[in-house]
């Protein structure tokens, strides 16, 4: 195998999940390669001297990841946005309206407003709410034997969560599930019919988060959208806009991220038996770091891009100003340079510096919250079901940015009715 046997930007090589073997050819031979552009992309502007380079870099070691994440001004995840291509005006100016594709200093004045609800501190103050949230949820299952553990079991707390901390009443959780679906679902025709069903979805949340706003403007309370509808940044009031594009980055990354990695926890227990047994002999010690070595090893998002804003070098490639840069977290979680024996599942690894969620600028809001629900639901999950094994193969959604599983039918032994 060598680097360029295989496209980055297409779906299909992520087919069977993360190429880690070619990972590994790239960190090895080609730490910054050049990838061509996703073959949906429309062909380059000839006159336009950026778009003829339109394709990306490869990021795969950690340092490197490391080096553009901590450097905002030089790479920027607001031109041309986080994603791999460049979206179209329109939806571009909407992700640029959204923390996760803003450059400084506006995006520290942003951040600011919701930072401190997401301390650690803050967020061990839900542990009694997520506890009980958790529980309720395994109840849901308890009885049957056999389940899905997407549908029936990781969907349900991410969503129940970020659903409270937003302010959106329960009766309309499903419509925030199919929503974020539709809009992260884009490479999958299973999870989304076509471009006009995305356009729909995003038309719908819009009007919704507006009629929801209007109400929190009406009656504050200290739900996020509360608070992001009383604050102010430049002197300016948060516009509709902007809060209908953090409704919508909430609602996919509050939800579809964790249940990803929820569901690669029970998978990647499964598939390593040993340490399985080894957590279930004490889960209390062990919990924690089982928890980070689930995010180490399947990092449910891939790859987020940068656009170099001058002319810059990594290991003596030369990266010219508008370059695109690919940072391959899975890669970099598995660099032989930093982990020892990465290719090893080890839930008691001591020191465990993965970029799961992100680092540097950007460094995942939700990253406390995410891991306190980790902790909660694998606490529940494997005291009341210890047997729990997949039982048919997990199917993954079709994504060159996410680690999905559509579904993952689980048995057990139920719980007495
Ligand atoms: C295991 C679950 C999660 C993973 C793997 C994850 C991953 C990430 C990553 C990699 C980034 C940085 C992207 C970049 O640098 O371009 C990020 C940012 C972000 N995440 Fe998470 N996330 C998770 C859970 C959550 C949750 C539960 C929430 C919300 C409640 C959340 C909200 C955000 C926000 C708002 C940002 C943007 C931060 C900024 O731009 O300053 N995430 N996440």
């Amino acid at each position: 195998m060598k680097p360029g046997d295989f496209n980055l930007a297409d779906p299909d090589t992520f087919e069977a999940g993360p190429p880690s073997d070619y990972y590994a050819v790239l960190r090895r031979e080609a730490p910054v390669h050049w990838n061509p552009p996703p073959e949906s992309d429309p062909p380059s502007d000839p006159d336009d001297p950026i778009a003829i380079r339109r394709g990306f870099y490869a990021l795969t070691k950690h340092a490197d990841i490391v080096h553009v994440s901590c450097n905002p001004e030089i790479f920027s995840a607001r031109v041309g946005s986080n994603l791999l291509s460049d979206p179209d005006d329109e939806p571009l100016e909407a992700m640029q309206s959204m923390l996760l594709n803003m450059d400084p200093p506006d995006h520290v004045k942003y951040r600011r407003i919701f930072q401190r609800g997401f301390t650690r501190r803050m967020v061990a103050k839900l542990e009694p709410k997520i506890r009980a949230h958790a529980e309720r949820v395994v109840d849901g299952i308890a009885h049957k034997g056999e389940c899905d553990f997407v549908r029936d079991l990781a969907i349900e707390l991410p969503l129940i969560l970020i659903c409270e901390l937003m302010g959106v009443p329960e009766r309309d959780r499903g419509k925030i599930f199919e929503w974020s679906n539709a809009l992260c679902g884009f490479d999958d025709p299973e999870m989304l019919e076509s471009r006009e069903a995305q356009m729909r979805a995003a038309a719908e949340v819009q009007e919704y988060s507006t009629q929801l706003a209007a109400q929190k403007r009406a009656h504050p309370d200290d739900t996020l959208i509360s608070k992001y509808v009383h604050s102010e940044v430049n002197g300016q009031a948060i516009t509709d806009f902007q809060l209908n594009n953090f409704f919508i980055l909430l609602c996919v990354a509050g939800s579809e991220t964790t249940r990803n990695a929820t569901t690669h926890g029970m998978r990647l227990l499964c598939e390593h038996p040993e340490q399985r047994e080894l957590l279930l002999s004490d889960l209390e010690r062990h919990l924690p770091g089982a928890i980070e070595e689930i995010l180490r090893f399947s990092p449910p998002v891939m790859v987020v891009r940068r656009t170099a804003m001058e002319d810059t070098e990594i290991r003596g490639v030369q990266i010219e100003m508008g370059d695109k840069l690919g940072l391959y977290y899975g890669a970099a979680n598995r660099d032989e340079e930093v982990f020892e024996d990465p290719e090893r599942f080890d839930i008691t690894r001591s020191s465990n510096p993965h970029l799961t969620s992100g680092i540097g600028e950007h460094y995942c809001l939700g990253a406390n919250l995410a891991r306190m629900q980790l902790h909660c639901i694998f606490a529940e999950v494997l005291t009341r079901f210890p047997d729990m094994r997949v039982s048919a193969p997990p199917r993954r959604q079709r994504s060159a940015l996410f680690d999905g599983i559509k579904e993952m039918r689980v048995r057990y032994t139920p719980e007495p009715a």
